[in-house]
């Protein structure tokens, strides 16, 4: 069958995720037949170069083979079995490498099945950690403006993009939002380090005004990736958890997007030398084969949940497919491979490859800024290059670019004025230099008038 039938038959029966379903009237939807490397080929045999890892989980390319054949190899010999009161073999070799390879002290792996679902048990499991220690009062959580986390409601709370949350807003438990250290925001001529320094003092208002009444404070490090790519310096992280400790409130890093080496370390928390109280992982953690995430914490966490059972301290938390077999095997693979190739060397150069092509962007009259870190690049457009006036977001200037990448065989996909790169690490630097020339005829087209 070809594009077409697939696409009819489609739409007639699926309702896709974060659409628009009537954009499908005009916008073809394109079905998608096999892919290997970077590349997706839909049943017309067109191929499309994936810049952005298919929402961000893909790490070593489709279909790596030593991937495959090990969900294949676990699947033929046990699919799923239910991890309470039942344990399995790839779990338990999961959770002795993620406590092994993650920042020091994080000690025990609670599992759960996509990355929404791993910010609801931290979110949970530290409120629930400070009721059992006799601080029920504790009942609130801080965040970032401009932070996202999640669909489910409590994960759609604690972010902060207003595209995603305003509508369900009534239906919110309330955050203490602080203005996030971005610095795309910051004066002209300050530095991203002293930008996100002086935003601290913002957070730590706000830690002093409410510590007593908070649970946690919870950040994407160094990137809020769906909150248009902004990023900002380490030390804000350095100075958040020195600030968490002085006022007893956990940090919840949220590195469901960051992680597995999108920013250049293997967690973004290592730039920052600090270790969080929980660590949500997910994307990247099955190299972009199967719905998995972690939340791993301390033995201090753990501690306050040990107790006899008639005392009801216990985390009754549970999701059917909690600690997947076939995913923990995806996931075992994927760490099998950061160990036995120089993944994160590799990444550098390829970074400094897609900076040094994207580079001349920063010219462009309607680019307002052209930021990195690690394997992530955004460029920002703009309508006021002087002013950094941004684009009316009804205009859907990013639709421009990625109607131009299809055309072209390369799969952008813009947060509304932000065109960024965020490629499977088996790109190669002639892939590099294509999807970066792609994106930017589709940033010349999109800014034409
Ligand atoms: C930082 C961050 N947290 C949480 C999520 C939610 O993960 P999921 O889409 O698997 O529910 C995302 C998804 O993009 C994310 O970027």
């Amino acid at each position: 069958m070809a594009n077409r039938e697939w696409q009819s038959r489609d739409l007639a029966v699926v309702w896709h995720p974060c659409t628009q379903m009537k954009d499908h009237e005009r916008l073809p939807l394109i079905p998608i037949r096999r892919a290997e490397g970077v590349w997706l080929e839909d049943f017309d045999g067109r191929r499309y170069l994936d810049a952005i890892s298919s929402w961000w989980v893909n790490l070593f390319g489709h279909a790596h083979p030593r991937i495959a054949q090990a969900v294949a190899e676990q699947a033929a010999r046990l699919e799923h079995v239910l991890l309470a009161g039942f344990t399995h073999e790839p779990v338990i070799r999961l959770s002795e490498r993620l406590v092994r390879i993650a920042p020091k002290g994080l000690t025990r792996c609670f599992y759960a099945d996509n990355g929404s679902s791993a910010v609801e048990v931290a979110l949970k499991m530290s409120f629930h950690y400070w009721r059992n220690r006799g601080e029920a009062g504790r009942t609130r959580f801080i965040n970032l403006s401009n932070s996202y986390h999640g669909e489910t409601l409590g994960a759609l709370a604690v972010g902060d993009v207003a595209l995603y949350k305003e509508t369900y807003e009534p239906l919110l438990m309330r955050p203490i939002t602080v203005p996030s250290p971005d610095c795309y925001l910051r004066e002209p001529g300050v530095s991203w380090e002293e930008h996100s320094r002086r935003m601290f003092s913002h957070m730590e208002e706000a830690l002093a005004r409410h510590a007593g009444e908070v649970c946690a404070v919870i950040v994407e490090p160094l990137v809020q990736c769906a909150g248009h790519m902004r990023m900002y310096h380490p030390v804000y992280l350095r100075l958040l958890r020195e600030a968490c400790d002085r006022h007893r409130v956990h940090l919840i890093a949220d590195e469901i997007a960051v992680g597995f080496g999108r920013t250049g370390t293997l967690f973004a928390c290592e730039q920052a030398g600090i270790r969080p109280d929980f660590l949500c992982l997910s994307k990247g953690l099955t190299g972009g084969f199967l719905p998995l995430a972690a939340v791993l914490t301390t033995d201090e966490v753990y501690g306050a949940f040990y107790d006899d059972y008639r005392n009801l301290r216990a985390f009754l938390h549970s999701h059917s497919y909690t600690g997947n077999p076939l995913g923990c095997a995806a996931a075992l693979a994927t760490l099998d491979i950061f160990e036995s190739e120089p993944v994160l060397e590799r990444n550098r150069r390829l970074a400094a490859r897609m900076a040094a092509a994207a580079a001349p962007l920063a010219d462009h009259p309607h680019v307002g800024e052209v930021r990195q870190t690690g394997m992530i690049l955004a460029v920002e457009l703009v309508r006021d290059k002087a002013r950094r006036e941004p684009y009316p977001w009804q205009e859907r200037r990013g639709l421009r670019v990625y109607e131009h990448g299809l055309a072209r065989g390369v799969l952008l996909r813009p947060l509304g004025n932000v065109v960024y790169f965020m490629p499977p690490y088996v790109i190669t630097e002639e892939e590099i230099d294509l999807m970066v020339e792609v994106a930017a005829e589709g940033i010349d087209i999109a800014t034409r008038d």
